[in-house]
């Protein structure tokens, strides 16, 4: 394999959305810092396609309580509630250094930051650039990265953490010509988003691979509840190359209603007092509930509907929506969208304490490829809050580790030049293994669940897995390592979700019958490592 290239920092932040900046920019204050991203920074992830918004406690008549019984309660009980109460405190200060940055939410007459509902939040605490909040967010960020001395890698990908003993002290990257990079790193922090690109139909990014599971996981950290997957309620559902695109539940929170083909508003049937602002999980059974009996639209959806909504309202809080809609040959204003479910978000993830330590010496984790702040279900507008919040404890904790003597393991390096190696020698497309994972994972592990399904689904990527990828220059190495992620990352969900024999959240088991509630479960987290997994008893009913 080719030579290396070799950087020494005191943090090594790996991924540039909304958490990975905002723990680089925190970090730099304490020493060297690295920013390294698969593309050019802040290109990629889900920050800046995320259309909603950010829940923050602003307004007197609401209350950071409300906002951590909301959350918890969204979550099914799941949520690490340490990690809940953080984000309620933390998130209105994280919103305050966004504005102070130069971000621009929208503002209601008197100059206040504006705020709107979202689901299954008794006050309407959702902050908002329009439906482009996420953009806006990223554009501040990247701003104040480049006031700082972050020194960024872009188009590199991490495909190995190096450890030193038990601890993490950096990782290996491959660049766009697949030449290995080894960065040595006092501390290091995850911020690699999600990974719902291992579903058929997603809102990912390509970039959404599950990278960070899979890399954690190998080195040896600690997961918990991955199966916990958010299905969207509302995705595109046409023209087909647009399949699973967002559309926000701003759409919702401005008043829009669901509707099937026999014209019923049929959220009156499974959340009557919420209705289309019921938490996810729910609206997103009910819309596939309505499709499997056959109310759904020719192409596969149920229609959500502003017509009745003041043009100008559409036009000046929904302007991506409008546009995209009429892209697709629809006049949000005149007509009703057609939407069904889509994958979204991962609820769990590497396993983190308060200070956003996992389970590995040297290594912190934050964003979306941490686990424990959402439970089984997250609230919308709680992810971006979550990539401030915990991005900053990140930095900070890995800035303030101690400056260590690092010697890098050769025989690491070695290990992944032999991987390469195979790769370059292999025999199987990794685009026929990714479209068939991602097929299995549709049809096996997607909003209903039972234990036949997945045991089906765990057979087809242990399958895969078995597969000799083939890298047919050193260019599509890449693809290869990224394939291997989402395996390993599919694996992992597919073995919590047959761990988890009871529903909850997000995460429903047809063949199991229950007789508790979320809030008395006798089950606690589901977690896995390369040394043990297993469900916690968590000791209610
Ligand atoms: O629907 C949305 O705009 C997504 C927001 C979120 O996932 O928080």
């Amino acid at each position: 394999m080719r030579s290396s290239d070799q950087v020494e920092c005191h943090v090594l932040v790996i991924g540039s959305g909304g958490a990975g900046i905002r723990a680089a920019i925190e970090a730099s204050q304490y020493g060297k810092t690295v920013l390294v991203s698969k593309t050019l920074v802040g290109k990629g992830g889900c920050t800046t396609m995320a259309e909603g918004g950010y829940n923050a406690v602003l307004n007197q008549e609401d209350s950071c309580e409300v906002h951590y019984e909301d959350t918890m309660r969204g979550g099914a009980f799941l949520n690490d509630p340490r990690l809940v109460e953080i984000l309620v405190k933390e998130a209105p200060d994280r919103m305050a250094d966004l504005v102070r940055w130069g971000a621009v939410f929208d503002v209601t007459g008197s100059c206040e930051v504006a705020q709107r509902p979202f689901g299954g939040q008794r006050f309407p605490r959702t902050c908002y650039a329009g439906d482009r909040t996420g953009h806006e967010m990223m554009m501040t960020l990247k701003e104040r990265l480049a006031s700082t001395a972050v020194e960024r890698l872009e188009e590199i990908s991490v495909i190995s953490l190096l450890s030193q003993g038990n601890s993490v002290c950096g990782a290996l990257g491959l660049d766009r010509d697949g030449e290995m990079n080894v960065i040595a790193a006092d501390s290091v922090v995850l911020a690699t988003g999600g990974g719902t690109r291992i579903y058929d139909i997603s809102t990912n990014s390509s970039s959404g691979t599950g990278d960070g599971y899979a890399l954690g996981y190998r080195a040896g950290a600690e997961l918990i509840d991955m199966e916990q997957i958010q299905f969207h309620p509302t995705g595109a559902v046409f023209p087909y190359d647009a399949r699973g695109r967002l559309v926000t539940e701003a759409v919702r929170g401005e008043g829009g209603v669901l509707r099937n083909t026999a014209g019923e508003r049929f959220m009156s049937r499974y959340d009557p007092e919420r209705m289309e602002l019921s938490t996810r999980d729910v609206v997103s059974r009910a819309i596939a509930n309505e499709i499997l009996a056959g109310r759904g639209t020719e192409n596969g959806g149920v229609y959500l509907d502003v017509t009745h909504l003041p043009a100008s309202q559409i036009e000046s809080r929904l302007p991506v929506m409008l546009e995209q809609f009429l892209k697709f040959g629809v006049d949000i204003r005149k007509e009703p969208m057609e939407v069904a479910p889509t994958a979204h978000h991962i609820m769990g993830g590497i396993r983190i304490d308060p200070t956003c330590q996992t389970s590995l010496p040297g290594l912190f984790a934050c964003g979306e490829v941490a686990g424990g702040v959402h439970g089984a279900n997250r609230l919308g507008g709680n992810a971006l809050a979550d990539t401030q919040v915990f991005g900053k404890r990140a930095g900070e904790s890995a800035g303030k580790a101690k400056e260590r003597k690092i010697v890098i393991d050769e025989a690491q390096i070695s290990l992944q030049q032999d991987r390469l190696d195979q790769y370059l020698n292999g025999e199987v497309n990794p685009a026929h293994v990714s479209g068939t994972l991602r097929t299995a994972m549709w049809e096996g592990a997607g909003i209903f669940r039972t234990g036949e399904a997945l045991t089906r689904t765990l057979e087809v990527i242990r399958h895969l897995a078995g597969l000799r990828l083939h890298a047919a220059s050193h260019r599509n190495l890449l693809e290869c390592c990224t394939v291997d992620n989402m395996l390993t990352t599919a694996s992992l969900v597919v073995r919590s979700a047959m761990i988890r024999r009871e529903s909850r959240g997000a995460h429903v088991r047809k063949d199991i019958v229950q007789d508790w509630e979320p809030k008395n479960s006798p089950f606690g987290h589901t977690y896995l490592s390369i040394h043990r997994d297993g469900i916690e008893q968590s000791g209610g009913k």
